[in-house]
């Protein structure tokens, strides 16, 4: 492990905000902020059932995962163009850039699109056009991960899955998201298979809201190379070791899982536990607009919240590089940088 001097606690956030990081677990939908909601609404002629932002955001009072999707799921109704989607992605970009992001792996969820008439070609064109435009004119490489909704069947995930097809060169994985109780891992455990066998990347959600032994099911069965949020998996020794051993990485988003009640108080959460336990562990933001913050409010107030360290500041920002999809030659590049930001800060302590 690179030993880093600790800079004093008052630089600390000074520091999280620079270090270069990457984001591995954005829903793109879920940054779509309630202004962008309501101007794509006048765009393109939707009706909200909200009379103004205002409004809108004072519905963002969610109790759990559910009450929060049933929202997010209706914001996402006014995304109707290939503009739509650039637009979105491209605001994202701008705030990944404030915050230091050098690598972005979106996911995104088709399934609501094609279900209202979009297409897939509309929804990846417009998402693959800011992902371009990010790398040349923000220097961000950006990807897209499709993620299948675990509450529609496995049928219509191979029928998602065979509708991307076309566009195979655009993404570089799959996922898995929505409603998590009562759909396991298992049941995609084929169309997981089919990915596996055109050599995309795989991820899943496991364990946000539901048990350790989705978690099991994800890596035996799905076979995924992370775990998206994970948090649950303190409730097991065994596969917190195993979890270690593997150094499968987990993609925790502390505010999300503030917001939806599952450590109604951050001060609770167990990102030091999963820490301390050797855990591959990242810092991310879920679903940006709706739990009030982008990935640096994540780093910001989990560090105040658990007084974590210089040391844990490193360890985070250097799993979420070496956790990425990149090619290894961009990650040393990306982790030489990071050295060199946490020169600066001890030369200057
Ligand atoms: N889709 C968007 N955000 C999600 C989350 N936190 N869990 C599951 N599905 C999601
Ligand atoms: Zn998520």
């Amino acid at each position: 492990m690179f030993k880093v001097h600790p800079v004093a606690s008052d630089r600390l956030p000074q520091l999280l905000r620079a270090m270069p990081k990457a984001e591995l677990h954005i829903h793109i939908e879920g940054s779509l902020e309630p202004e962008m909601i309501f101007a794509l609404a006048q765009r393109n002629g939707v009706a909200l059932p909200y009379a103004s932002v205002e409004a809108l955001r004072a519905a963002y009072a969610f109790t759990d995962l559910q009450s929060f999707l049933d929202i997010y799921y209706a914001g996402a109704s006014v995304l109707l163009k290939e503009q739509d989607f650039y637009d979105m992605a491209w605001a994202y970009f701008e705030k990944a850039k404030a915050d230091n992001v050098v690598r972005a792996e979106l996911f995104f969820d088709p399934q609501t699109h094609t279900a209202r008439g979009v297409s897939m070609e509309t929804v990846i064109t417009g998402l693959r056009r800011a992902c371009t435009d990010a790398g040349t004119k923000l220097g961000i490489s950006a990807d897209l991960i499709l993620c299948f909704l675990r509450h529609l069947s496995e049928d219509d995930a191979f029928a998602t899955l065979e509708q991307a097809l076309p566009f195979r060169d655009r993404f570089i994985g799959v996922g898995l998201d929505s409603s998590e109780v009562g759909h396991p891992p298992e049941k995609f455990t084929r169309v997981f298979g089919r990915c596996r066998e055109l050599g995309l990347h795989l991820v899943a959600h496991a364990g946000e809201e539901g048990p350790p032994a989705y978690i099991w099911s994800a890596l035996d069965l799905l076979k995924v190379q992370r775990i998206d949020h994970g948090v649950q998996s303190a409730r097991d020794p065994a596969l917190m070791a195993r979890l270690a051993k593997e150094r499968i990485p987990l993609t925790v988003c502390p505010l999300s899982n503030q917001k939806l009640c599952v450590f109604p108080d951050l001060k609770d959460h167990n990102l030091r536990q999963l820490l301390d336990a050797g855990l591959c562990v990242t810092i991310n933001s879920d679903d940006p607009a709706y739990f009030g913050g982008y990935i640096n409010d994540n780093f910001l107030q989990t560090f105040a919240a658990l007084h974590l360290s210089t040391q844990d500041a490193w360890t985070l920002a250097h799993n979420s590089l070496q956790a990425s999809f990149a090619p290894e030659s961009e990650q040393r590049r990306w982790v030489h940088a990071l050295k060199e930001t946490f020169e600066r800060f001890v030369e200057h302590d």
